[in-house]
């Protein structure tokens, strides 16, 4: 595989960014950082969707131009994202020009391949979903099920997209590409979903001027949903730059169950119309949940990344999410499953290694240990824990980020059962064992820059500096891990100690 483009869904300008959009946002930046790690060329995309009914009334709520609101929430994901140390190569904004131009294209030529037709929409709508519903799908009172609010009757003349062409090809490509809809499950679903039978959607508005015109008819702007999916292929040049589309299609999409269909059926089948292949995957994770339920401004209780990385830093905060949150479930956010996680984990295991070891390195050696190899009994089992670590990473590129985390600690717990095993201490008291205890700090020096390169895509922060107090030079995501987080021999470099990695965090 030559190159990976992943994508985050573009969030609404209408929440300010919390821990639901950063979760998203955080497993896409370790997956990327994975892929880059690997030697993989790796492009990563992440944005605010800004057009939509939704938008324009938040703007006039608050009595500011739609403008002036975009502008300000969407600074506040760049923000937000850098806060978390997300490194995307990209940040869409769909009011770009470049976006605009894009989804005209893509629009025009939807048009201009009979898949798009003038008629009249009735139907009922919810604004804060920006999504059509039925009668049926309601709760009592006509409410939405997700936000359990009143929806709109909405009747207007507009373009309606042929969906329903689709149905067979959709399934067929689903059933040709078992990994297309990851998880399992969700697989399922979306087939299900398109047994039901497809209908055709409107795709444009009559009554709403903040959006894309429509390209043949400046009296309608585009329905948000369908320029938004439109993003991802606007952001790497599509109508615009056609070699830099050609490099990344197609994408690896991560979104919210909440948004599969748009995802999975929807877009596929524009794509399909537009004569473009379909994404390489899209990867639905479930909800993060604060007290059972999922985050809203209704319910207040939004948490933002920030209240976190305050307490935990940033390397605290991404490795508890990919540690105990496991993708494609819903997974329940406690303060208190946060603390024990980080000092378990962190300040524990990893942590007090390094703080150990490169203080006894420090006091033993002079903070510099001969480049010696260890080969006793003990050393073989931290070099097989170190392989198994090595092998374990590869479960990013599969979504299983717990399972090779918790294989990736046990490195360190193989580490710290050296440390007692060999006991320094006691082979420092005893000259004839001056070989030896250069093996054993040696091994443990190996073992923790092995580890930093293998934590690198979850806490590139805290790898960086585990890196600089081994004294070694460069950074350890340097790709491609494979050769580089090979238990070797570490140089005979002189460390720099710092101070703690992971300082301990008071359960009160
Ligand atoms: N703008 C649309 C997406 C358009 S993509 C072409 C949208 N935006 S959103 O801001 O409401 O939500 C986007 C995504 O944020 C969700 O699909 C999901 O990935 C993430 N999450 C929002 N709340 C979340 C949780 N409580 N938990 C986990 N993820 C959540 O929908």
């Amino acid at each position: 595989m030559q190159s990976m483009y992943i994508t985050t869904p573009i969030y609404y300008v209408t929440d300010s960014p919390h821990i639901g959009h950063a979760y998203t946002t955080v497993v896409g930046d370790a997956i990327v950082r994975f892929y880059r790690l690997a030697g993989t060329d790796a492009r990563y995309l992440t944005g605010t969707d800004e057009h939509g009914l939704k938008v324009a009334r938040a703007a006039e709520e608050q009595g500011v131009t739609p403008q002036r609101l975009v502008d300000e929430v969407s600074t506040r994901y760049r923000e937000a994202w850098s806060l978390l140390d997300v490194s995307n190569d990209d940040f869409i904004r769909t009011t770009e020009p470049r976006h605009i131009a894009g989804a005209q294209a893509f629009l025009q030529t939807l048009y201009d391949n009979g898949d798009v037709y003038l008629d009249r929409y009735e139907g009922l709508y919810c604004v804060s979903c920006e999504d059509y519903y039925k009668e049926d799908d309601l709760l009592e009172g006509g409410l939405c099920p997700i936000h359990h609010r009143a929806v709109e009757q909405f009747s207007e003349d507009n373009y309606f997209f042929r969906l329903s062409k689709y149905g067979d090809a959709l399934l067929a490509h689903i059933e040709a590409n078992p990994d297309f809809v990851y998880p399992r499950t969700r697989r399922n679903e979306v087939v299900g979903f398109i047994n039901q039978g497809l209908e055709d959607f409107s795709i444009s508005r009559a009554t709403l001027d903040w959006g894309i015109p429509i390209p043949w008819d400046d009296t309608q702007v585009t329905y948000v949903w369908v320029e938004a999916l439109m993003n991802y292929a606007t952001a790497v040049g599509y109508g615009q730059d056609d070699e830099l589309f050609a490099t990344w299609w197609p994408a690896v999409h991560l979104v919210g169950k909440d948004i599969l269909r748009f995802h999975a059926v929807i877009w596929p089948a524009m794509l399909m119309a537009a004569g473009v292949d379909p994404p390489r995957q899209v990867a639905a994770h479930g909800w993060l949940l604060v007290g059972g339920e999922k985050m809203s401004k209704t319910t207040l209780n939004q948490i933002a990344p920030s209240e976190l990385v305050d307490t935990f830093g940033v390397d605290g905060y991404r490795y508890h999410f990919l540690r105990d949150v496991t993708f494609g479930s819903d997974g329940n956010f406690s303060w208190e499953g946060m603390v024990d996680r980080y000092n378990a984990d962190l300040a524990n295991d990893l942590g007090n290694l390094a703080n150990r070891v490169l203080n006894m390195v420090e006091q033993y050696r002079e903070g510099t240990v001969p480049a010696l190899s260890g080969n006793t009994e003990s050393d073989q089992a931290l070099r097989a824990a170190a392989a198994n670590a090595l092998t374990a990473l590869g479960g990013f590129a599969g979504y299983r980020f717990g399972e090779a985390l918790v294989d990736i600690w046990r490195l360190f717990g193989a580490a710290n059962s050296y440390v007692e095993d060999n006991a320094p201490w006691r082979l420092a008291k005893n000259p004839e064992e001056a070989d030896r205890l250069d093996e054993v700090l040696n091994a443990l020096l190996e073992a923790l820059r092995v580890g930093a390169i293998l934590i690198s895509p979850v806490m590139p922060g805290a790898a960086k500096r585990l890196w600089d107090q081994l004294g070694l030079a460069g950074a350890p995501d340097t790709a491609p891990y494979t050769e580089t987080a090979v238990f070797g021999v570490f140089p005979a470099i002189p460390i720099a100690r710092g101070n703690p990695l992971f300082p301990r965090i008071d359960e009160d």
